[in-house]
């Protein structure tokens, strides 16, 4: 049988950071506020920087770290909610960008959860014996659709890009992945694209950007979370002491505390960097096992699980050995 395992990863965070004071001067909030709620302390604004920029950028560092020709990749996957156009995708875009051959390229809407449901689609199409090199990439400039007026979810969001190399195996290094959606009917969290009118007015409205229920998205990350941990241990028939780490989407270092209360797994097992980068969507996992392994905290022979969840609703994780 087929295998797939992670063979390089990289990230990229645009340089224009902003922090919880800066906040201040234009909205009724404080640095202990948001610090307090969320664990994040900055973020990085893409400004200028293309969502594609971010791709690219990432996609060298995973290419560089995969140790492989480039030619080699047949397949190109970008997760994003925040491409530059509507068409041509980031995906094709990063193909032409990076001089691939003329492979495979496509991008998916998974909002968050974006960057594991690539994981497993990349994971099953290698699996069929199709392709052998897959480049996996999320990427986010979530910021340009924040509402600024809105203090409940301005403060949240920042943009990045990670990128990762999946290859052909003969072991199992994705060893298995989940992916679940439930159409969110009470829109607990929704992005509406700016409609055929607010474009001839050449202005989006404020309900065209980020809206959310905080509370019950807490609640919903918290559930989905644990759930799917317990799932993929079921599933493996194995126990959180087979686990070296778990790398959580950063949307609120407050769900990944009540998570790892809820499992009984440590908190210093949980990586963390949203203090620095907020929510980046469906850059959020792979910059944050990009940055596990460049820290060795993640090292080879490591088995670790990643979850997400998000807009969609949707969630997906993953249990992987490194
Ligand atoms: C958004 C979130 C941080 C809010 O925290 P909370 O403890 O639930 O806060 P509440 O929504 O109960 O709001 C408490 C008060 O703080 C206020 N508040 C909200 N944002 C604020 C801010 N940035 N600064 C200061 N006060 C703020 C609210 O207006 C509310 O005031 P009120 O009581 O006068 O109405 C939290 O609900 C959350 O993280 N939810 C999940 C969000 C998420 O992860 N989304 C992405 C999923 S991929």
């Amino acid at each position: 049988m087929n295998h797939s395992k992670i063979s390089g990863t990289g990230s990229y965070v645009p340089e224009m950071i902003v922090t919880n004071e800066d906040f201040t001067k234009y909205i009724e909030t404080s640095d202990e506020w948001i610090s307090s709620r969320t664990g994040i302390k900055e973020r990085r604004y893409a400004g200028d920087v293309s969502t594609l920029d971010m791709a690219y950028h990432a996609s060298l560092e995973a290419i560089a770290s995969a140790g492989i020709d480039q030619s080699l990749i047949d397949l190109v996957i970008v997760a994003t909610v925040s491409a530059d156009n509507v068409f041509p995708g980031v995906s094709q875009m990063l193909q032409a960008k990076l001089g691939l051959d003329p492979v495979m390229a496509f991008d998916i809407n998974a909002a968050c959860s974006g960057f594991i449901y690539a994981m497993n689609i990349a994971d099953k199409m290698i699996q069929s014996g199709a392709y052998k090199h897959a480049l996996v990439v999320g990427a986010e400039a979530l910021t340009r659709w924040t509402d600024f007026s809105d203090r409940n979810t301005c403060v949240l969001f920042g943009d990045a890009a990670g990128a990762m190399i999946i290859s052909k195996s003969d072991e199992a290094g994705l060893i298995d992945v989940i992916s679940k959606a439930q159409g969110d009917v009470d829109d607990l969290l929704i992005c509406k694209n700016p409609s055929p009118k607010t474009l001839v007015n050449h202005q989006a409205e404020i309900q065209d950007f980020i809206q959310m229920d905080g509370r019950n998205v807490f609640k919903f990350a918290t559930k989905v979370l644990v759930a799917t941990v317990n799932e993929l241990l079921e599933r493996n028939n194995i126990t959180l002491d087979d686990i070296d780490y778990i790398v959580c989407h950063q949307a609120n270092e407050r769900i990944i505390d009540k998570a790892s209360r809820d499992l009984d797994f440590p908190m210093d097992k949980m990586y963390l960097n949203i203090s620095r980068y907020g929510n980046t969507s469906a850059a959020s996992v792979p910059l944050a096992i990009d940055e596990a392994i460049k820290e060795n905290i993640i090292k080879v022979g490591d088995t670790f699980m990643t979850i997400a969840f998000g807009g969609g609703l949707t969630w997906a994780g993953a249990l992987v050995k490194y």
